[in-house]
């Protein structure tokens, strides 16, 4: 089995305004990820910054920090083998028109500044933004019955 990793989701605010916040948790559910923790929350700028610190001094950091505080959010976290790669595949590419049907982005999204999720970009990043998400708030470490039959354990 590959190696179990932990990943970031965010369902971002125009997610959370079109009602499809839980189709996105659903679809990583769906495919065998594990939730191991869920917050919906209100993401201040100092939240934002320190998440997208790396885009600061790009031309749409400031648009993309009034996107991601203009309505509460839920940050997730799944866990799987190879966890990060399957939940950026099904979020499909950064601009939606060039996101793979079947995908979040592909299927639901048309403007790249309205992207509906996020999701770590590498095991490291995932571990720096789940410090950062849930701060003091204890993962569940949880067997599912059912792990056997979706994780090569
Ligand atoms: P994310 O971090 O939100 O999961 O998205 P990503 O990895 O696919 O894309 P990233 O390069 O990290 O960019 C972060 C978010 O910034 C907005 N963006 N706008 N107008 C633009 O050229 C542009 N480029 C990026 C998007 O909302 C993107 O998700
Ligand atoms: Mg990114």
């Amino acid at each position: 089995m590959a190696e179990m990793e932990r990943t970031l989701i965010l369902v971002k605010p125009d997610a959370m305004q079109r009602g499809l916040g839980f189709e996105i948790l659903r679809r990583r559910e769906a495919r065998g990820l594990k939730p191991v923790g869920v917050r919906l929350l209100q993401v201040d700028e100092a939240l934002a910054k320190r998440h997208y610190g790396e885009h600061e001094g790009k031309p749409f950091f400031a648009g993309l920090v009034d996107y991601i505080t203009s309505s509460p959010i839920i940050a997730a976290v799944f866990e799987g083998p190879n966890a990060v790669a399957a939940a950026r595949q099904t979020m499909g590419s950064t601009r939606p028109t060039e996101a793979a049907p079947g995908t979040i982005r592909g299927d639901l999204g048309v403007e790249i500044g309205r992207n509906l999720v996020h999701g770590s970009d590498s095991p490291a990043s995932a571990e720096r933004e789940i410090g950062i998400f849930f701060e003091g708030q204890p993962l569940a470490a949880w067997p599912r019955d059912v792990d056997r039959w979706t994780f090569e354990l």
